[in-house]
């Protein structure tokens, strides 16, 4: 048996939502094939193009799968085929994507017997191949679709939130940022008034997806906490968010770890002239640059095709 899935990208944070923050989008998504094997193995296909590790143990789609044989007793085993579209170390959830991916395929070869919880929870154990930290904020948007609040870890506490008609308007600076390195530059301690402020926007963002409210997600977008520190990663970071604002992006910021910027817009006729400033700002500092203008999207990985 053979199933293929579609893993949308996913931008995680929503600036100020460090790791509990997320969105998938419609552009771009991985194309995954998983074969059912008759041994209790995986297998991951060799990437002529990314040269992703072939080892499961080592490998962001392999781990998920290996973590979902020990939850079953059945003599089956997956063999994978990636063909990636969102390149990994762009910020936009590359490796979720592998990892949600494989799980999903799997569980539709085990008439879908793992609840999304239980598919979140393996394909967390990609990310921690991928960043060494189970975060879910890139995960449980790619599975569910929309936008996630991830309340808790532990125990798993996710919360699916509607996912307002938004445009999104995504630049990926040929620049490379990994996420393990991205997170070791944090501070590990919070001033209290950095805190009230960002959890004053979390709320905010929140509230203002649940109104479909434009200006409070708008004022809500800004992190106190995690950009100052980041932005030093991607060059021009400043400016660029000005010039998007004044093309008339209703916020944006970091998409995950970097080094891809995200902004949401109103209307695709905005977002695609912030899509243009981004390029422009990118190409000024002779940085290539690659733009997706696509929208949030409701739905998570899909099933495009099963076989016998
Ligand atoms: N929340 C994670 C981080 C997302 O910002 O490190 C990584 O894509």
């Amino acid at each position: 048996m053979k199933v293929t899935v579609l893993a949308p990208a996913t931008v995680a944070n929503m600036v100020c939502g460090f790791d509990v923050l997320g969105f998938a989008v419609e552009e771009p998504c991985d194309t995954i094939i998983v074969t059912r094997l008759n041994e209790r193995k995986v297998i991951m296909e060799p990437d002529p193009i990314f040269d992703l590790p072939t080892d499961p143990e080592k490998n962001v789609s392999g781990a998920p799968l290996l973590a979902m044989l020990e939850a079953i007793d059945d003599n089956i085993g997956f063999s994978v085929k990636l063909n990636k579209r969102i390149k990994p170390g762009s910020g936009i959830g590359s490796s979720a994507a592998s990892a949600a991916g494989v799980v999903v395929a799997a569980n539709a070869m085990l008439n879908n017997r793992f609840s999304n919880d239980e598919l979140i929870q393996f394909a967390m154990h990609g990310e921690k191949v991928a960043s060494g930290v189970k975060h879910a904020d890139n995960i449980a948007p790619c599975i569910l679709g929309g936008i996630t609040l991830i309340r808790a870890i532990h125990p798993l506490d996710i919360v699916a939130l509607p996912a307002p008609d938004l445009f999104v308007s995504i630049v990926h600076p040929q620049i490379e940022v990994k996420t393990a390195d991205a997170r070791s530059v944090l501070k590990t301690r919070v001033e209290l008034k950095d805190a009230i402020k960002q959890w004053g926007n979390i709320a905010g963002l929140v509230a203002g997806i649940l109104q479909n409210n434009h200006g409070l997600i708008g004022r809500s977008l800004q992190d106190h906490i995690i950009e100052p520190v980041r932005s030093i990663l991607i060059p021009g970071f400043d400016l660029l968010k000005e010039k998007c604002l004044d093309a008339g992006a209703i916020g944006g910021g970091i998409s995950g770890s970097g080094p891809s910027v995200f902004m949401l817009s109103a209307t695709r006729a905005i977002a695609e002239n912030v899509g243009l400033a981004m390029q422009q700002s990118f190409d000024a500092l002779a940085i290539q640059n690659h733009v997706y203008v696509t929208r949030i999207a409701p739905q998570g990985v899909r099933v495009i095709q099963t076989e016998p």
